[in-house]
């Protein structure tokens, strides 16, 4: 792979990982993952961040082959998260004068990663201190919750760098060949998704700063276009829906169920031309379906009664949505049900105890099997679905 390139002071010293199976032990990550890593080069020198621990050997050669016998001065410590943080202590013992750069909140953390106490070796940073390097200075923004709360992000001011820690982040390593939002969506709402108010209270100190590159701990580096990325993170993180559209999640035991939900998708089809996208959750990729319901507007759920609740997949994928504060949509919903159907209140339930949710009535059963009855019941719900 070409590194990235920056500029002639600031220097990519990342790696791409193309063999961790599921990242954070639970995103499949078809194209793998990149661990971004950075070093600017001054009169000081300062490396940002580290990489995975699998990675250390490569990525001590990377920041070998840029520091050419020179020590490092600074460590800056974006965020404790191992992926980032795994090579800390191995660089601490290394260079005997590095000091490391952290938030007050990633010191007590450090503490529970690391079996040596490295306080002394630490500059605690506050809101807006700067840290000259020479021609560079650094200045320092904190970024709590966007996804822990020790983290903070780096503005590098004499080249207009914002060093984002995960923010602007993406699935995917960097010599994958792929679009950037679709990944980098799916990412967005499975890590950060909760914290929409944290990354919204992060995009207003963005906004005071001249940036004109932005450098993130996973995907690529971004320095065109930039009012794109920061316009796209102001829709997801205020939970306004990119896409006007209808997101069908569903999930069968037996098949009536799904083609209860492909009946709707045809029906909606044939009156609309509006957006439409399907998932089987039982069977594609749940973070991709999370990524679908928070991308549209309006979203159905169609699931069967299992044991006199709804069937497990449906109750986690409700859970998934739930943990990640889904809210400010239209919501409709399928049953089915052989003998006491329940699966549709239940939903109803789960999906009013969120915020700005409003779920259209009544909820369609199926009885079984799709029948005319059932057929003017979805007819009913699509007429609904594109008031
Ligand atoms: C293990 C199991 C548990 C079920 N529990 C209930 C139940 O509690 N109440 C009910 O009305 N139907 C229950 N059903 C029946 C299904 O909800 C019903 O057959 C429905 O048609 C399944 O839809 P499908 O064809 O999309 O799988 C259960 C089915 C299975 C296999
Ligand atoms: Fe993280
Ligand atoms: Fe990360």
């Amino acid at each position: 792979m070409a590194k990235p390139s920056i500029s002639n002071a600031v220097r990519y010293i990342g790696v791409d990982d193309h063999e961790l199976d599921l990242f954070e032990g639970q995103y499949i990550i078809p194209n793998g993952i990149a661990y971004n890593s950075y070093v600017v080069l001054d009169e000081k020198i300062a490396i940002l961040d580290t990489v995975d621990g699998r990675f250390a050997d490569e990525w001590q050669q990377n920041l070998d082959a840029e520091l050419q016998g020179k020590t490092p001065d600074y460590l800056i410590i974006s965020h404790m998260e191992p992926d980032h943080s795994a090579v800390i202590s191995q660089m601490l013992e290394r260079y005997p004068n590095l000091t490391g750069v952290c938030s007050a909140r990633a010191l007590p953390m450090m503490q529970r990663f690391f079996t040596t106490d490295y306080t002394s070796r630490m500059l605690v940073v506050n809101e807006g201190d700067t840290l000259s390097l020479g021609a560079h200075t650094l200045q320092f923004f904190m970024a709590p919750m966007v996804h822990w709360p020790e983290v903070m992000v780096t503005f590098e001011q004499s080249e207009g760098i914002l060093f984002s820690a995960d923010a602007f982040g993406k699935f995917g390593a960097l010599d994958a060949d792929e679009a950037w939002t679709c990944e980098a969506r799916r990412y967005y709402f499975n890590i950060c998704g909760k914290y929409g108010a944290q990354v919204q209270a992060l995009l207003k100190k963005a906004a005071a700063l001249d940036i004109k590159t932005i450098c993130p701990l996973h995907g690529p580096i971004l320095n065109e276009n930039l009012e794109y990325y920061l316009n796209i993170y102001n829709t997801w993180s205020s939970y306004q829906a990119e896409d006007k559209g209808i997101f069908i999640a569903y999930c069968s035991l037996h098949g009536n169920t799904a083609k209860a939900a492909l009946a709707l998708e045809e029906i909606i089809a044939s009156k609309s031309d509006i957006r439409v996208a399907t998932a089987d959750i039982a069977r594609e990729d749940m973070a991709e379906a999370l990524e679908d319901a928070f991308r549209h507007d309006r979203l159905v759920l169609a699931a069967p009664t299992y044991d006199g609740g709804i069937m497990p997949v449906m109750d986690t994928f409700i859970h998934h949505l739930m943990a990640k504060n889904y809210q400010n949509r239209t919501v409709g919903i399928i049953e089915n049900g052989s003998w006491a159907p329940v699966a549709g209140r239940k939903m109803c339930e789960m999906m009013q105890s969120l915020k700005d949710i409003t779920v259209l009535q009544p909820i369609v059963t199926v009885e079984s099997t799709v029948k005319d009855s059932t057929m003017e019941q979805l007819n009913a719900l699509a007429d609904q679905l594109l008031k």
